[in-house]
């Protein structure tokens, strides 16, 4: 037991301990303190820090919860609480104390941050958007309330949305300017505006040159704009910046193994080694290396999603169905419509809106990609149907005996594409052009996307060129040549 026979006197000392991070020794102090006036939140929360910057994470908790117990409005410590419960990835847990935090300090921007941050984590980013909006309203000039609410609507696959609030944050000097710069970037290659988005690249590296998220973004403009020699030298400098960064590593050894390098097995190795969820990328590289040489010509890679749309549009036919099935907040209709806008019928966008009907990855559950129910604004001539594609889809072909011109079909999730492919096949024909976004190159592909495509080859007797497959954006696209 310390010396010291006060509760202040303890205090004191465990202050000054804790500035000269002798954390044991603050720990104890604070434990003298707490004898003397049990349950004081103050000094549960100094022992909670102390005990975590101690290794000993479990303890701190149990500080924690001593303290909200006893002080249940006191809203810093469930943000404490929230943010121990994230670092030891009880993530449920963490979200719905960052949720009492919120609730116990409706107006204070801290805990509203970590809230969306953590929404955002359980994709249930609709929500993080609602949450930090008067937020943003209320302060337009805050550089670290506009650089979180930004990254949010980006999450929310509202690029376009998020640009001006990313352009507040992107004055800030050093990291926070860096960052929004590389989220700016990131957001205008989801719009297709890839030199832009190569400027905001390249000015997210000027203000902090070290910073590997760019130097990757840089490699995938450098793929989308076929310059393989490029992307290569862009993975392997995101690789040297951050060495434990598995997407660099594994986009160089990518990109080795589409050179034939004899280095790729290597690089392989190590960026499997950081990730063994990796090895997706790596069946997806062979998958397109195999089907170059069967079909005779290698399919088309991108980098981002937007080329390959505006690449695989072109080669459909002018006339017949447009349709896009998987809507979400438009991004990508919006963008088809824009590059084609006046296809005869216009265009048809089918979603439930509500999100996936049912788990598709570990951490994409039922209702992932939900906007609560709200209709995405499109130009004129874009028609949406909102419900299950089981329920619209049967209605909808009749209305129609046009043939199908092109699909993008994202819905991630094996059951709705089966739906929509089994509604569709009366409408398939020579020249149709089926873009799958989801198709291949994360763990579980075979069960998804590919797996409806391939019972649908099976069942009609497919003959079709592959126009494009694309690893890195983990998009293919056919071109139907003869069916039964
Ligand atoms: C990844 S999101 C689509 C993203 C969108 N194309 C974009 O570029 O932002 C997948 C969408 O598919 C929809 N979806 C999945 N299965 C569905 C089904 N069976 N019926 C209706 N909508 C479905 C979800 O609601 C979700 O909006």
């Amino acid at each position: 037991m310390p010396e010291s026979n006060s509760f202040d006197a303890s205090l004191t000392t465990a202050r000054q301990a804790m500035a000269a991070r002798r954390w044991r020794e603050a720990c104890e102090h604070l434990e003298a303190a707490l004898a003397r006036r049990p349950g004081d939140p103050a000094v549960l929360r100094s022992l909670a820090q102390s005990r975590f910057a101690s290794g000993q994470a479990e303890q701190a908790l149990q500080a924690l919860e001593a303290a909200c117990t006893t002080a249940p409005d006191h809203s810093p410590l469930h943000y404490d609480r929230a943010q121990l419960l994230r670092r030891l990835g009880r993530v449920e847990a963490a979200l719905s104390a960052a949720e009492t935090a919120q609730a116990t300090a409706p107006e204070a921007p801290a805990p509203a941050l970590l809230l969306a941050e953590l929404l955002v984590e359980a994709k249930r980013s609709a929500e993080a958007v609602d949450l930090l909006a008067p937020f943003f309203t209320a302060n337009p000039e805050d550089p670290q309330i506009s650089l979180a609410f930004g990254a949010t609507l980006l999450a929310a696959g509202l690029p376009d949305e998020a640009l001006a609030p990313l352009e507040v944050a992107a004055s800030q000097p050093g990291p926070p300017g860096a960052f929004a710069l590389h989220n700016r970037a990131t957001c205008l290659a989801d719009l297709g505006e890839i030199d832009a988005s190569v400027a905001a690249a390249e000015a997210a590296l000027a203000k902090l040159p070290g910073l590997p998220g760019p130097q990757w973004h840089l490699g995938l403009c450098a793929l989308d704009r076929g310059d393989r020699p490029d992307a290569t030298a862009r993975f392997a400098a995101a690789r040297r910046a951050n060495p434990r960064m598995a997407l660099a590593a594994a986009y160089h050894a990518a990109l080795l193994q589409l050179n034939e390098q004899d280095d790729a097995t290597k690089a392989w190795r190590e960026a499997e080694g950081l990730d063994p969820d990796q090895s997706a990328l790596r069946e997806a590289v062979t998958h397109h290396q195999e089907t170059s040489r069967r079909e005779g010509a290698a399919p088309a890679i991108f980098g981002f999603k937007p080329s390959l749309l505006r690449f695989a549009l072109a080669q459909a036919p002018d006339q017949g169905l447009h349709c896009e099935f998987g809507v979400f907040t438009g991004r990508s209709l919006r963008l088809l419509a824009e590059t084609r806008p006046t296809p005869p019928g216009g265009w048809h966008g089918f979603d439930s809106f509500e999100g996936l009907p049912e788990a598709w990855l570990p951490d994409e559950g039922a209702g992932a990609y939900s906007t609560r129910g709200r209709l995405p604004e499109m130009p004129e001539g874009v028609h949406l149907h909102g419900g299950w594609f089981a329920e619209t889809l049967p209605g909808f072909v009749k209305t129609t005996s046009a043939p199908l011109a092109f699909a993008n079909i994202d819905c991630d999730i094996y059951a709705s594409t089966a739906d929509v492919l089994q509604a569709l096949t009366g409408r398939l024909t020579v020249g149709t052009v089926l873009v799958f976004d989801e198709y291949f190159a994360y763990p579980g592909w075979r069960d998804h996307e590919y797996k409806a495509f391939r019972e649908l080859v099976e069942q009609r007797g497919l003959q079709y060129r592959t126009l494009a497959l694309s690893p890195f954006t983990r998009q293919a696209a056919f071109r139907i040549e003869a069916l039964t």
